[in-house]
């Protein structure tokens, strides 16, 4: 009975429409970075960063699950170890694929955080700068998205499940961004085999044990039939 976790990265949503970060006319070729993804970028111009949001919130929602998601949660249903999603997409593709166990590592784009008090509620598919927050009625609202220099979350959790993972893949994730671009290294230290899934190969590519290319919905689902066959 294998304990499986998997990190997935914007290359799992974008058959579903979603766009990358990183590809030539991905989000971080329209945006940069330090505006909209950090904290300092919120404090000079809030009203850009929660407009930035409001798309990938309107993105997210116009989108569907794809059939590589659909894998994931099949895998979850149906295999006799633990199966643990850590994501670091914002998207809630994972959730409405049917998963059920797990992480947003970056937060989610369906979340709203209040900056005052740290209570959290479901976001407004249009958020606005000042909305009050339902706890504590602080105008101080803001996308529940882990920025740059900001811890990501669940972070003991994550790392309490790679030591007991057997297997760890990465779906799509281009491993530029730290604290996951290191999870394979971890795991590989536990002894755990490792995957990587992606279009091509990613920066850490050369740490993984094997690797699977090509598109995720392609990919993925081959991969889970394999390990469910495999269990058979
Ligand atoms: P990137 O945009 O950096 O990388 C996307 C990866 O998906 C690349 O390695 C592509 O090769 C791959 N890819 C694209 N289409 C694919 C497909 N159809 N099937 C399989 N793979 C495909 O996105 P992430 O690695 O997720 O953080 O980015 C990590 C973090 O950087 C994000 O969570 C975000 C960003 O800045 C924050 O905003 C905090």
């Amino acid at each position: 009975m294998s304990n499986i976790v998997i990190l997935t990265g914007a290359g799992i949503s974008a058959e579903s429409g979603i766009e990358t970060f990183r590809a030539e006319t991905g989000l971080w070729a329209q945006h940069a970075v330090e505006d909209v993804a950090t904290p300092e970028g919120f404090g000079r111009n809030p009203e850009l960063v929660v407009e930035f949001y409001n798309a990938r919130r309107a993105a997210a929602a116009a989108a569907r699950p794809n059939v590589a998601h659909e894998a994931l949660a099949r895998l979850e249903a149906e295999h006799a170890g633990e199966v643990l999603v850590v994501t670091q997409n914002v998207d809630d593709l994972h959730e409405r694929g049917g998963t059920r166990n797990l992480i947003h590592m970056h937060g989610a784009v369906g979340s709203a955080l209040c900056a005052a008090c740290d209570h959290r509620w479901d976001a407004p598919l249009v958020m606005v700068v000042g909305d009050p927050c339902p706890a504590c009625n602080a105008p101080a609202a803001r996308p529940d998205i882990v920025w740059f220099g900001e811890m990501p979350y669940q972070m003991e959790r994550i790392f309490e499940a790679l030591s007991r993972a057997d297997i760890f893949v990465a779906i799509g994730t281009s491993g530029n961004v730290y604290p996951a671009a290191g999870f394979v290294a971890e795991a590989a230290r536990v002894g755990a085999k490792t995957l990587e899934i992606n279009l091509e190969r990613s920066t850490v590519g050369s740490q993984f044990d094997d690797m699977l290319l090509g598109p995720a919905t392609q990919t993925v689902p081959a991969w889970v039939n394999g390990i469910l066959d495999g269990a058979k």
